[in-house]
C-alpha cells in the first residue's frame, strides 16, 4: 500500500450533505454544550456552533484519505484550519469541492502529511467556509517526497488572559461520532489496541469543538456568527473522561491565540491555535493557502502589504536586506525580523529573508525561501527601493547603476524565478512598483525615473508571456509617508499619507479577483486612478513610398501631435497594425480585398475568392491566410498562396501565416464595403493574430 501521489491537484467533489436543526443540536451536545448554552441546543432561535462545519463535511474529508490512499490504521488528524465566510444556517444542504494540495514525507517510520483544501457552499448559494486539513498518515512515510516546510509559532510570554476548564464525559466519543466521524478508533476497544492505544481515544475534532465553545464564551459570547477563523494543530491524543483546560491570549480586538491541555497531566493536546473574530465582512478577499513574497518589506509600504496579506491568510516571505535609504550598509536582519514577529504575534505565518534583490543569486534565494518554507509562490510584490537623487550632470555612474540595480534589475532578479514556478502551476499575481517620478518626471531623479519607467516596460512584455498561464502582472505608483519621502513631503501631508492607504489597491491586484493584466495605477491617501500610455490618431503624409519632407511634418504637426480620440494598445502588434492600415484605402485591406462582389453568405465569398486572385502580384509570395468567422453563418476557411497560385479550402490550416477573426455579419459588411477594413480592425471587430504585416498583402493579392 503506497500513497497515490497522482492524486495531488485532482478535483474532489462536489460532495453534498443534507442536514437539519437536529444535526446542529446533536453536534452541540457532542462537543459538550447543554442547558447553559440553549442557543446551540434548543431549536428555538437556534444558532450553529461554527466547528459544526467540519463535522458535517466528514464524508468529503474521508475522500481525501481515500484518494490519497493512506493506510487507515495509521491515520490521525494533524492540523485543521477553518475560515468562515458566512454563518452556518441551521439547516439545508452543504456542497463541498476541493483537492489534495500537497503530500509531504517525514521519512521512513515517521509518517507523511497529506494536505487537503476545500470550499463549502450552502444550498442558498452562499460560500460558508474554507477548510485546510492536514492528515497525519503515520504509516505512509518514506516515499521519497519533500519535507514539510518548517513553521514556527509563539505564544506571548505573559500568562493567558482566559482559562476555561471542561470535563468531556468518559462516553463523549460515542455521542460525538453520531455527527459523522464513525471511525472505529473512537469506539472499538479492539481496534484502538491494534492502533497502539490503551482504549478508544477522543476525536481531536471533538476537543476542537469544546475549545471553540470556550473561545466564543470568552470573546464573543452567544455570537457564533462572529467567528472568522479557527485553526490549530492536534498534538497528542486525549482519553475520554480526562478534563481539559483551554488557555487563551487575546492579541487584539480581532485575534486570539489558544491551546488546550489535558488538565490532569498538563500535556498539551491541541497547540498552535489561532482564533479570529469580528463582523464578517461581505465578500471578503482572502489569501488563505496563498504564499506571498514582498521585497523590501522591513519597513514603509512593503511592511503594510506584508501585514495585510498575512492578516488575510497569506503565508509570507518578508524580504529586506536592511540597508539605509541610499542602499548603503545592508545585511541587517532587524527590519525583516521585526515584521515577521509582528505577523506571528497576530497568529500569521511568516519567514524572513535578508538577501539583496540586486543580484540574480539574491533573487533566486528570496524565491527559494518561499519554496523551502511554504512549498510554492503565488504572489510577488516587487517593492524594494532606494534613492540616490542628484541633478543630471552630477549623476555619477555609481549612483545611476546602484539605483537601476535595485529597482529594475532587482525586479528582474526576483520575478524570473517566481515566474518559473507560477508558469508551471498556472497561477500567479505580480505587482511592480513604479513612481510618478518615472511616469511623469521629477527633477533630480534621472536614475530613479529611468528605473521606475523601466519597470513598466518589464511589465508590458512579461504580461504577454504570462497571459496564457493565468499570471497577471500590474504596476502601482504609490505615494506615501516613508523614510523615502520624509524630507520631501510637508509635515502635514506626511501625517496624512499613511502607507496603509496604498495597500488596498496592491492587495486587490494580488487577489484571485484581479482579472486585469498590464495596468498601471496611482494610489495614495485613498485616491486611486489608472495611468496609461495613450496614442493619438496621427497623420498620414504621402503614400508610404515617397519619404515625407521635414516641411511636410512641420505643416502636419498639429495633427501628428493631437491626442484627441487617443487610444491604448495592449501590445506592439496592435500599434504596428494601425500604422500599416493607415496606408490602405479601406476597401483594399485585409479580407475586404477578397470581395469578388459575392453578395450572399460567408461561404459564397470564400467560393468566389480564387476568381478575384491577382496572380501577377503573387510572385515569390508564400503565405497562408486563415479566416475564423464566428456566428451561425461562419466557419473556418484558409487560403494558401504559393508559386503564383491561390487555393481556398474550408477548415483549419496547421500553420497559418496569420489568422483573421471576425463575426459573420461584420465580415459580410466589410466585404460589401459598408465597414472599412481599417475601422473594423481598430474597433476590434477584426482581430489579426500572427504576422500582422503579411495580412497587408491581401489588398494586393485580390482584385476588386
Ligand atoms: P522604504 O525605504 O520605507 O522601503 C523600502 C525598503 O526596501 C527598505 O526597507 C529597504 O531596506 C528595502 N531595500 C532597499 N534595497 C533593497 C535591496 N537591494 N534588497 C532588499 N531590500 C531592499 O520606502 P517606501 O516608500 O516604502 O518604498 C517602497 C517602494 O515604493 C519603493 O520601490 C519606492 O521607490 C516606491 N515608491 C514610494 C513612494 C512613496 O511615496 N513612498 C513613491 C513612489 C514609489
Amino acid at each position: 500500500m503506497a500513497l497515490n501521489l497522482d492524486s495531488v491537484g485532482k478535483k474532489i467533489g462536489p460532495v453534498s450533505k443534507d442536514y437539519t436543526w437536529k444535526d446542529a443540536i446533536l453536534y452541540a451536545l457532542g462537543v459538550g454544550a447543554g442547558f447553559s448554552e440553549l442557543e446551540y441546543t434548543y431549536e428555538k432561535d437556534l444558532k450553529v456552533i461554527p466547528t459544526f462545519s467540519i463535522a458535517s463535511i466528514f464524508d468529503f474529508l474521508s475522500h481525501i484519505g481515500i484518494n490519497a490512499n493512506v493506510n487507515l490504521a495509521g491515520i490521525l488528524h494533524g492540523e485543521q484550519d477553518l475560515i468562515f465566510h458566512n454563518p452556518i444556517p441551521p439547516d439545508g444542504k452543504l456542497i463541498t469541492e476541493g483537492k489534495i494540495t500537497h503530500m509531504y514525507d517525514k521519512g521512513k517510520g515517521k509518517g507523511a502529511l497529506v494536505i487537503g483544501e476545500s470550499e463549502t457552499c450552502h444550498s442558498s448559494g452562499k460560500k460558508l467556509f474554507t477548510s485546510i486539513l492536514t492528515l497525519f498518515a503515520r504509516l505512509d512515510g518514506g516515499f521519497g517526497g519533500e519535507h514539510a516546510p518548517k513553521e514556527t509559532f509563539e505564544y506571548p510570554a505573559r500568562k493567558p488572559d482566559f482559562e476555561i476548564e471542561a470535563s468531556p464525559s468518559s462516553d463523549q466519543p460515542l455521542l460525538y461520532r453520531l455527527t459523522g466521524d464513525l471511525f472505529a478508533l473512537h469506539a472499538d476497544p479492539e481496534f484502538a489496541k491494534l492502533a497502539g492505544f490503551e482504549k478508544p481515544i477522543m476525536h481531536g475534532l471533538c476537543t476542537y469543538g469544546f475549545a471553540c465553545r470556550a473561545l466564543m464564551q470568552c470573546l464573543i459570547p452567544g455570537q457564533p456568527e462572529k467567528v472568522r477563523r479557527f485553526k490549530c494543530r492536534f498534538s497528542r491524543p486525549l482519553y475520554p473522561g480526562d478534563p481539559i483546560k483551554t488557555q487563551i491570549w487575546k492579541i487584539d480586538d480581532k485575534t486570539a491565540l489558544w491551546k488546550t491541555a489535558n488538565a490532569k497531566t498538563g500535556e498539551e493536546v491541541i497547540t498552535n491555535g489561532v482564533f479570529e473574530f469580528g463582523d464578517l465582512p461581505k465578500d471578503e478577499i482572502r489569501f488563505d493557502g496563498k504564499v506571498a513574497v514582498v521585497t523590501g518589506a522591513g519597513g514603509g509600504l512593503g511592511r503594510t502589504y506584508a501585514l495585510e496579506l498575512a492578516k488575510r491568510g497569506a503565508k509570507m516571505v518578508v524580504n529586506d536586506f536592511g540597508g539605509s535609504r541610499d542602499g548603503s550598509g545592508g545585511g541587517g536582519k532587524g527590519p525583516a525580523d521585526k515584521v515577521v514577529d509582528e505577523i506571528k504575534a497576530m497568529g500569521g505565518s511568516a519567514v524572513a529573508n535578508y538577501d539583496s534583490v540586486s543580484t540574480p543569486e539574491g533573487g533566486q534565494s528570496i524565491i527559494q525561501t518561499a519554496l523551502d518554507n511554504f512549498g510554492t509562490i503565488d504572489i510577488l510584490i516587487n517593492n524594494a527601493g532606494i534613492l540616490r537623487d542628484k541633478s543630471f550632470l552630477k549623476m555619477e555612474p555609481e549612483n545611476w547603476n546602484t539605483v537601476l540595480d535595485v529597482h529594475l534589475t532587482g525586479a528582474y532578479n526576483v520575478t524570473k524565478p517566481a515566474f518559473t514556478v507560477m508558469r508551471e502551476k498556472g497561477y500567479g499575481r505580480i505587482v511592480m512598483t513604479t513612481s510618478a517620478a518615472g511616469l511623469y518626471g521629477n527633477f533630480g531623479q534621472t536614475n530613479y525615473s529611468s528605473a521606475k519607467m523601466g519597470l513598466v516596460g518589464l511589465m508590458n512584455a512579461a504580461k504577454l508571456e504570462g497571459k496564457k498561464y493565468n499570471i497577471k502582472i500590474n504596476t502601482v505608483a504609490p505615494i506615501a509617508a516613508s523614510r523615502l519621502t520624509e524630507d520631501i513631503m510637508p509635515p502635514e501631508l506626511f501625517e496624512k499619507m499613511k502607507p496603509e492607504f496604498v495597500s488596498p489597491m496592491v492587495l486587490y491586484l494580488c487577489s484571485e479577483k484581479c482579472k486585469v493584466n498590464g495596468y498601471v495605477y496611482n494610489a495614495g491617501m485613498g485616491f486611486f486612478n489608472r495611468a496609461a500610455v495613450v496614442t493619438g490618431p496621427g497623420a498620414v503624409i504621402g503614400d508610404g513610398k515617397t519619404i515625407p519632407s521635414v516641411e511636410q511634418v512641420a505643416d502636419a504637426y498639429g495633427k501628428i501631435a493631437s491626442m484627441s480620440a487617443g487610444k491604448e494598445y495592449f501590445e506592439l502588434n496592435e500599434q504596428v497594425g494601425d500604422l500599416i492600415n493607415a496606408f490602405s484605402a479601406p476597401a483594399k485591406t485585409e479580407a475586404a480585398a477578397a470581395a469578388p462582389k459575392a453578395s450572399g453568405s460567408v461561404a459564397d465569398i470564400f467560393k468566389a475568392m480564387p476568381g478575384a486572385f491577382n496572380a501577377g502580384a503573387a510572385k515569390g509570395v508564400d503565405v497562408v491566410f486563415q479566416y475564423n468567422i464566428s456566428g451561425s453563418g461562419g466557419g473556418d476557411w484558409f487560403c494558401v498562396i504559393k508559386d503564383g497560385t491561390c487555393a481556398v479550402e474550408s477548415g483549419k490550416h496547421e500553420k497559418p501565416t496569420c489568422t483573421l477573426k471576425m463575426a459573420d455579419a461584420d465580415f459580410i459588411s466589410m466585404i460589401s464595403g459598408a465597414l472599412p477594413a481599417m475601422q473594423a480592425y481598430t474597433s476590434g471587430k477584426l482581430k489579426i493574430e500572427g504576422d500582422v504585416m503579411k495580412s497587408q498583402l491581401i489588398g494586393k493579392l485580390f482584385k476588386l
